[in-house]
Order: C-alpha cells, then sequence, then structure tokens
C-alpha cells in the first residue's frame, strides 16, 4: 500500500554515467585526453576498499583513466603528504581522492589541505567549502551534489519550503545545509541543521517538508517523525546481518523505510537511492576537472 514516489537513484545515476561516458567519447573523438581519476587508499579497511574498488570500477565503465595508490595502514603522515603532493604536481592526473576515514595517527585535515584545490573532485578542501559556500564554481562533495541532482531530476519544489537536515558531518548535513538554503534550484529553502544535541527533534521533522537524514544510526527516523507529503532522503547505510539472505546481511538506512513509505511523497530507498549517485557525482566532477570547468 505504498503510496510515495520511489526516487531510483540507481536509474539516475545510470543516466548520469552514461551522459559522462558520451561526453567523453566525443572528447577523445576529437583528439582530447581521457580523463585521470587517482584514489589513494590507505589501509585494510573494508568498507573503504569496497567504496574505492567501485570508485576504479566505474572509472573504466565511462571510459576514464584511474590510479589507484594503495599504502600501508602503517605509513607515516609525511610520506602521505608527500604521494599527495606527487600526484598534485603530476599533469597526467586530472582529479584526486584520499579516501576516509584515515588511520588515526594521521591528520586527516592535514591531508585535506595538501591536496591541490584544483584537483579536489572530493570537494573536501576548505578552497572549494568556501567556494560552495559562496555559489562559485566549486567541486561540490558526491554526496550533496548527489541528492541535489536526484531533487532535479524528480523535480521536487524546493522553493519557500522547510528543509530538516539531520546531522551536521562536513561531508553530508553542513553542506547540504548550505545548498538548500542557496538562492538557486534546488534551493531557497528554509533549512533547519539538526544534530546530536538538538531538543526537539522529533518536533521539528514533522515540520519539515524536505527531510534529508544523515546522522548514521539504523532506521532512527520513524513515521511519527514524518509529515504526510514529506520528501525524505536517506544518506544512511548499515549492514545488518542476517542469516536468511544468501549474502549473510542486509543493507538498512537511517529511515524505517517500510512505514515511513506509507506516509511521504517520495522517498529514497536503502540500497538504490542515495548511494550510487554518489560515484556518479564523483566521476562528473573528474569530467569537469580535465574540462578545467572549474578553475
Ligand atoms: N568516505 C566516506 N565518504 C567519502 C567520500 O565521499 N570520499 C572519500 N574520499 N572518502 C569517503
Amino acid at each position: 500500500n505504498m503510496t510515495a514516489t520511489l526516487i531510483d537513484g540507481k536509474k539516475v545515476s545510470k543516466t548520469l554515467q552514461e551522459e559522462i561516458a558520451a561526453e567523453v567519447a566525443a572528447h577523445v573523438a576529437a583528439g582530447g585526453k581521457k580523463p585521470h581519476l587517482a584514489a589513494i587508499l590507505v589501509g585494510e579497511d573494508g568498507a573503504s576498499r569496497t567504496y574505492v574498488n567501485a570508485k576504479v570500477k566505474a572509472c573504466e565503465q565511462v571510459g576514464f583513466d584511474s590510479t589507484l595508490v594503495k599504502l600501508d595502514a602503517a605509513i607515516s603522515e609525511q610520506e602521505l603528504l608527500q604521494v599527495v603532493a606527487d600526484i598534485n604536481e603530476n599533469p597526467a592526473i586530472d582529479g584526486l581522492i584520499v579516501q576516509l576515514p584515515l588511520p588515526r595517527h594521521i591528520d586527516v585535515a592535514k591531508v585535506t589541505d595538501k591536496i591541490k584545490p584544483e584537483k579536489d573532485v572530493d570537494g573536501f578542501t576548505p578552497a572549494n567549502v568556501g567556494r560552495m559556500t559562496l555559489g562559485w564554481p566549486a567541486y561540490v562533495a558526491a554526496t550533496p551534489f548527489g541528492i541535489v541532482e536526484l531533487l532535479k531530476r524528480y523535480e521536487v519544489e524546493t522553493s519557500g519550503k522547510h528543509c530538516v537536515v539531520i546531522g551536521r558531518s562536513h561531508i553530508v548535513g553542513s553542506p547540504m545545509s548550505i545548498l538548500m538554503a542557496r538562492n538557486a534550484y534546488p534551493g531557497n529553502c528554509t533549512v533547519t541543521l539538526t544534530h546530536s544535541r538538538t531538543q526537539g527533534l522529533a518536533d521539528i521533522c514533522r515540520t519539515a517538508d524536505i527531510l534529508i537524514v544523515a546522522l548514521g544510526k539504523a532506521e532512527f527516523v520513524t513515521a511519527d517523525m514524518v509529515k504526510p507529503g514529506a520528501v525524505v532522503i536517506d544518506v544512511g547505510i548499515h549492514r545488518i546481518e542476517d542469516a536468511s539472505r544468501k549474502s549473510g546481511f542486509r543493507l538498512l538506512g537511517d529511515v524505517k523505510f517500510d512505514e515511513v513509505a506509507e506516509k511521504a511523497a517520495a522517498i529514497t530507498p536503502v540500497p538504490g537511492g542515495v548511494g550510487p549517485m554518489t560515484i556518479a557525482s564523483l566521476l562528473y566532477n573528474t569530467l569537469l576537472a580535465a574540462k578545467g570547468a572549474v578553475y
């Protein structure tokens, strides 16, 4: 009895990747060089390995070159900074990402700040966060960029609406709140950015026309927290052990999907919602970098 529109990130990401592949093919046919993404992976974190491998595979699918630099978990901060510096100066490479999280002995801020903003296709450097905030041409982080693209392609009305964001991370919640408040489409929302210290969260959520959930707690948002007719964007991804599945696990979001889908006007599923969009966004930024379209 689900009435909500399913926001199909898998389908949209496929379309976006086809658009990118077509543009690359035309560029190469005209004598241009393939866009080239470098990814640095430090250590053996299982999820990070999966994500980086998916990014490299996606590069192949759209006709990009890619370089995966795998480094030992015990690498020193200085050595990692030198690897970043070398890629910064390598003219063959257009975009560089350092997969997070990094081992605890390495200062993420120092490493991020070392990445040349012109190659920062994750949009994590102060230069790109600042440019995004000002509404200047910038590399926008993959998850917020992907959500913006979903809202556009599903023609979600945003002007004058109340957008509630749960979670204030640098990667998702914080940039998302800025993008939704901007004088642009999608945007022009009245934005409330909520977090772990927010009082009366459920009441605030019930006033959201657009609810963006990125706090990292499985099935945190329940139907009683959602206004009828709201648009719900679920950024969470949690691997839950499930012996009845062939894979041994199932994936849950930050939203209790089945009950919220009965109440919302539109909702992103997990998997197949926001997740697939993040890789397409990274490819898009890498294409922009290769074209020199941002800087
Ligand atoms: N870890 C979680 N999300 C991301 C991302 O978008 N980029 C990188 N580099 N690491 C991440």
